[in-house]
This record gives C-alpha cells, sequence and structure tokens, in this order.
C-alpha cells in the first residue's frame, strides 16, 4: 500500500528526531511518561495552547513546529476530550487524527500511547495503529508523476511507545489482518474495470491461498452446467466472461456449520440495454464492492486464524449492452428454478445475487448468509452515505449486526421487509420481475433477494452509499473505503469463535 508507514512497538523513549505525537485530555492533562518526554519544553505547551485557544477536545490539535528542547522537528498534541468515555471506535479515530497531522515529508514518526490517566491497554494502541494504517493509505499506483518530486520519503516509519509492547503486537498482528482486509477491499474498489473485469478478480481472489483460503473458481462452463442463468442473463452483454468465486477458510470444528458472506461482483455497471446516463457512470467501476470486502474479510478472518468456519462467495460479472445482452421482457430461469421477467436490465446485481445465495443456501447449508451489495441508488436517497441498509429474516442477526455496527463505526440500519413489498415483484408473465418500481426500491430489490434464501437466516447489506464515494473520514480518505470488513470482523469475533 501506497503511503502505509512501517509499524512498531517499543517502550516509552524519546525519539531523536521525527515527528512526535502525544494525546492530552480536556484538561490538558498529560500521562507520566508524556510528561517526562516533555518535561525539556518547560512551558510551550501550555503557552502554545493557551495562544491557540486549544482545550483539547476529541479531535483538536495542537502543532508546534521545531519545539525547543526536543530533538524532533514537530510535536503534535491530539486531544482526547473526556479520556474516560473513550470506545474502540474513538482510538481508531485518534489514530486517524494523528496520521492526518503528520507532514507528507516526515519520515520517522512516534506515537505516545498513553493518556493523561496512564498507558493504553494494548487493544487500545493496536486501535490507534489501525486508524493510522486506515488514514494512511492512498491508492496512486496510476499517479506517475508524483511519486519522485513531492518530498515524501519512500517508506514512512511509524512507532508506538506502548508499557507492554510484546502484548501490543500480539494483538497488532490480529488486527494487522483485519488492516490488510479492509486494504485489500479498498484497491479492488479503486482499480479501474479495463484492469479489474471478473476473471481479473477471481485471479486476485485466488491470491488468498497464500493465507490458507480454499479458492474455487467456477467458470460459464460450470456456471452454465450449474443453471446459474439470472447470473449468466447480466453478462451475457460483455465480451469478458462471468465468474464465481468459492472462497473457504476452516478454522472451527470439523463438520461445524459455515457462516457464509456472498457479494455482488458487478465489475462494470452500464445499466446494460436499461443503459445509464453519463453523468456519474465512471462510479459504476465499484460496483463490485460486496464482492471486495468478502475478498477482504475472508484475508482477515484467515490472516487472524479466526475459529470459525467460513465460506465467502462472488458473484463476478459485467453489464453491458451488446448485440447479445440480454432485453427487458426477456424471462430467465434461475438456479433454484424460479422464473424472472427482466424489466430493467440495471436491476442487475439482485439476478447475480439470486443465483449465488441460492448455490451457497443449498451447497453449504450454512449458519446464516450475509450478503452486500451496492444494490441500490433509493438506499442513498433513503440513508446518505452513513448506514448501510440492513434487511434481514432474521431478528438475532440483525440485532448483532448494528451491535458490530456501533462497535466498529461501520453502522447499519435496519429497513423493513414484508409481504406488501414483495407483492410489488410479482409478475405478469413469471415467477417475479427484476423491479417493483420507484417506491420503496431498496426494500423490493431486498424482497427479491429474501426469494433465493429459502430458510436460511440471512442479512442483506445495502452498501452503495458507504462502499464507495462515501464521506471524507478521519480513518479513510479513500474512494473505495473498505466497508463491511471491520464490521463483519466484528460480527464474527463477538459472536461466533466462543
Ligand atoms: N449498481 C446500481 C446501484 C447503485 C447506484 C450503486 C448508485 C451505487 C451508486 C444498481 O445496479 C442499479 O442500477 N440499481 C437501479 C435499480 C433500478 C433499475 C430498479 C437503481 O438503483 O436505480
Ligand atoms: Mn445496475
Ligand atoms: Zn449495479
Amino acid at each position: 500500500m501506497a503511503g502505509a508507514p512501517k509499524l512498531g512497538f517499543s517502550s516509552f523513549s524519546a525519539p531523536a528526531k521525527g515527528v512526535l505525537v502525544v494525546f492530552t485530555d480536556a484538561g490538558l492533562g498529560f500521562g507520566p511518561a508524556t510528561k517526562k518526554l516533555l518535561a525539556p519544553t518547560g512551558d510551550l505547551v501550555s503557552r502554545a495552547a493557551e495562544a491557540d485557544g486549544f482545550k483539547g477536545k476529541n479531535g483538536n490539535t495542537l502543532d508546534l513546529i521545531a519545539p525547543q528542547g526536543l530533538k524532533v522537528s514537530r510535536l503534535i498534541v491530539i486531544g482526547t476530550g473526556k479520556a474516560s468515555e473513550l470506545k474502540a471506535e474513538d482510538f481508531v479515530k485518534l489514530g486517524g487524527t494523528a496520521f492526518g497531522r503528520i507532514p507528507k515529508s516526515a519520515d520517522e514518526v512516534t506515537l505516545i500511547g498513553e493518556l493523561p490517566g496512564g498507558p493504553m491497554t494494548a487493544e487500545q494502541v493496536a486501535d490507534v495503529a489501525l486508524g493510522s494504517l486506515m488514514r494512511a493509505y492512498s491508492f496512486d499506483r496510476y499517479k506517475t508523476k508524483r511519486k519522485d518530486d513531492d518530498g515524501a520519503p519512500k517508506q514512512r516509519k511509524l512507532t508506538i511507545g506502548t508499557d507492554d509492547a510484546d502484548k501490543a503486537r500480539k494483538i497488532w498482528s490480529h488486527r494487522e489482518a483485519v488492516a490488510d482486509g479492509v486494504v485489500i477491499a479498498r484497491d479492488l474498489v479503486n482499480e479501474p474495470s479495463n484492469v479489474l473485469y471478473p476473471e481479473e478478480f477471481a485471479r486476485r481472489a485466488a491470491t488468498l491461498k497464500k493465507v490458507g483460503v480454499d479458492v474455487e473458481i467456477l467458470d460459464e462452463k460450470a456456471l452454465t452446467k450449474l443453471k446459474m442463468n439470472a447470473l449468466l442473463g447480466v453478462g451475457q452483454g460483455s465480451e469478458r466472461e462471468s465468474r464465481v468465486v468459492i472462497m473457504r477458510w476452516n478454522g472451527g470444528k470439523k463438520g461445524e456449520k459455515p457462516l457464509a458472506f456472498i457479494g455482488k461482483g458487478v465489475c462494470f455497471d452500464t445499466g446494460g440495454i436499461s443503459i445509464k446516463p453519463a453523468a456519474g457512470m465512471e462510479d459504476m467501476k465499484g460496483d463490485m464492492a460486496g464482492a471486495a470486502c468478502v475478498v477482504g474479510l475472508m484475508h482477515a478472518l484467515a490472516a487472524r486464524k479466526a475459529k470459525v468456519n467460513v465460506v465467502g462467495a462472488i458473484g463476478l460479472v459485467e453489464n453491458m449492452p451488446d448485440g447479445n445482452a440480454q432485453r427487458p421482457g426477456d424471462i430467465v430461469t434461475s438456479m433454484s428454478g424460479q422464473t424472472i421477467e427482466i424489466i430493467n436490465t440495471d436491476a442487475e446485481g439482485r439476478l447475480v445475487l439470486a443465483d449465488v445465495l441460492w448455490y451457497v443456501a443449498k451447497t453449504y447449508k450454512p449458519e446464516f448468509m450475509v450478503d452486500l451489495a451496492t444494490l441500490t441508488g433509493a438506499i442513498i436517497v433513503s440513508l446518505g452515505t452513513e448506514y448501510a441498509g440492513l434487511f434481514s429474516n432474521n431478528d438475532k442477526l440483525a440485532e448483532r449486526l448494528v451491535e458490530a455496527g456501533q462497535y466498529t463505526g461501520e453502522r447499519v440500519w435496519r429497513m423493513p421487509l414484508g409481504p406488501e413489498y414483495d407483492k410489488q415483484i410479482d409478475s405478469k408473465f413469471a415467477d417475479m420481475k427484476n423491479t417493483g418500481g420507484r417506491m420503496g426500491g431498496s426494500i423490493t430489490a431486498a424482497q427479491f433477494l429474501q426469494r433465493f434464501v429459502d430458510k436460511t437466516p440471512w442479512a442483506h447489506l445495502d452498501i452503495a452509499g458507504t462502499g464507495m464515494g462515501s464521506p471524507q473520514t478521519d480513518i479513510n480518505k479513500s474512494w473505495g473505503s473498505g466497508f463491511g470488513v471491520r464490521l463483519l470482523d466484528r460480527l464474527v469475533a463477538d459472536n461466533y469463535e466462543k
């Protein structure tokens, strides 16, 4: 990853150069180790704080260049507000805030993992590190001009001071797996569609073999044999072949039912014959954010050796309008045997997921299925870019997802399902149609999916607003956010690994 610092942990000690980052609270206090480090500066910090109106509010920073008495070139003081009220997500954010303040030219950064009340725990230190790395991410592999002349060092070093470096390293080895998973997802979402088409996506998913994931790639011949005609119908207007990738991580007990995660992987969505308007169509390179999240999640779970059996399944297609493309009015028979009348070829994600959900439900009989999809523009109208839409046939699973969302800050908001909505997708000619009209568009899309999950406990996350082009936050400056990796890793860790 470009911009990513090399991370290390050490005991508290004064750095001889680079940038020093310390934390303070609403009372402008410092922990004992920080106090000792800052002793040579005398009253510098309090005078600067006074001059700048800095009161240690959460997320506020005080920036001191060439601080008298220290060898470092810059001292950054970060406010935490009331330190006793900080939650896990806040430490991740503080890491992001810290890294956001560090100038590009800095090659060494030392961050003191201490609050006024004493040293941060190993978990808190790891969360700060996670936030720093998330913030440092940038997708610049196609920038040929910037690399040499912007004054940025080739490799930055981030050292976090802590009272228990061994423990921090141990906890970090788990967090690092998650951080890498987020980076994998972001890279996939940011990658343009001329580079990342279904076959190439499948090849990249196959690199998970390195961390012990079993990867099976189903090509069009195999998909035809399986009768995945809903999925194949979407891909038939593209020069690029479709693929389904099944990833398996077996870290749990033998024979224990797997958890299943399913992703929409439309590598580019033109809308097909129901073609989209030109403005903003370039964003549809990210219409595979659901699949990207599943790959990132599988990496995270395998790399941290999660004690659980998991299946990841992604449907990879390109929705294009050529002479062989699917038409409005066409009727396809899905793998489940249910027939679908195509009303709008731009409602393609649900067609892809229909076959993959059915396949996973029948083949693996999972404990639950969670699918992620940039499914509808309507969910952006409903929830903006702050929450993903959550639809579920199972209250327990839905509650757990909401909780994991609150913990990680990757929040989800539950939306309704019901027979009244389901009726909207009944078709004159087939068992169902692929759109339910303008009203409640995200809900009718979810109703469509529900017709392919049978009795399996299932949740659908509509991430159209959160997976790409989502707000720039303390821990994300990337277009592709990697949304869902931290959320689902937490869902698994908190509820299924005991
Ligand atoms: N991939 C889009 C949804 C989307 C829109 C994702 C904007 C991210 C940003 C999806 O395939 C789509 O085109 N949905 C249609 C459905 C409609 C035709 C029923 C939509 O939302 O307009
Ligand atoms: Mn579409
Ligand atoms: Zn789409």
